[in-house]
């Protein structure tokens, strides 16, 4: 069965006010949802930096309540774990297309006491992801190259996403699938149809809401 898991919403803190992320979490949690999506851009993996430990200790001092869905996009994730989980990250998800260690890496993440989520670029296969499904809580499949907001949705991440969604049921394994990048009002219903069950909206979010929000049944 597609979607065992309840759907979820996370915001990218990416797509709120820099000058008051404060302001960008209530607008998430006054819209009645607790996870925050937080990008972490190194300049090399990602052709953009954002933000660092900092930012997720000091919104997790805020709001304590909120679920961060903590997105790396870094060629040496292994190295942030720890500085990440200690500062409040509720799930860490890391690329599988850097070279690092990343079953140890998935296993230091859920021995920090957080999530585990394995991620995928629009041109990288699923079959990468095939060795770590049974290691994960969530697969994060991109549809954007990683580095900006505000893209446009690349409809390949669709085919990726029932084809994990397959692998699930399969493997009997009950990861969640988010999406990320692109998504807007328009093609969100199609992506919970295809068998995400959890939505990354950056623009959209900030910009269009209810829209997105009645799409999904939120
Ligand atoms: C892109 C990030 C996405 C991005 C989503 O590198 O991983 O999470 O913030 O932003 P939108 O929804 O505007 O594409
Ligand atoms: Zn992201």
């Amino acid at each position: 069965m597609v979607g065992k898991n309840a759907l979820q919403l996370a915001p990218s803190i990416l797509g709120a006010d820099h000058a008051n992320l404060g302001a960008g979490v209530e607008e998430i949690r006054s819209a009645g949802l607790k996870w925050v999506h937080v990008d972490v851009m190194d300049g090399h993996f990602v052709p953009n930096l954002s933000f660092g430990p900092g930012v997720v200790k000091a919104l997790k001092a805020h709001y304590p309540d909120m679920f961060y869905d903590v997105h790396l996009m870094l060629d040496n994730p292994h190295l942030y774990i720890q500085s990440f989980a200690k500062a409040g990250a509720s799930l860490i998800s890391v690329h599988v297309e850097p070279e690092y260690p990343i079953d140890a890496t998935l296993q230091e993440i859920h021995l920090s006491g957080c999530g585990a989520g394995i991620t995928l670029n629009p041109k990288t296969s699923p079959a990468a992801l095939l060795p770590y499904l049974n290691r994960v809580d969530l697969v994060l499949v991109m549809s954007v190259q990683p580095g900006f907001g505000g893209q446009s949705f690349d409809e390949g991440a669709l085919d990726k996403v029932a084809a994990i969604a397959r692998w699930r049921d399969e493997m009997k394994l009950d990861f969640r699938i988010e999406i990320d990048g692109g998504i807007t009002a328009a093609n969100v219903a199609e992506c919970v149809r295809r068998g995400v069950d959890t939505v990354v909206a950056g623009t959209e979010f900030f910009k269009n809401k209810a829209a997105l929000m009645q799409n999904m049944g939120l």
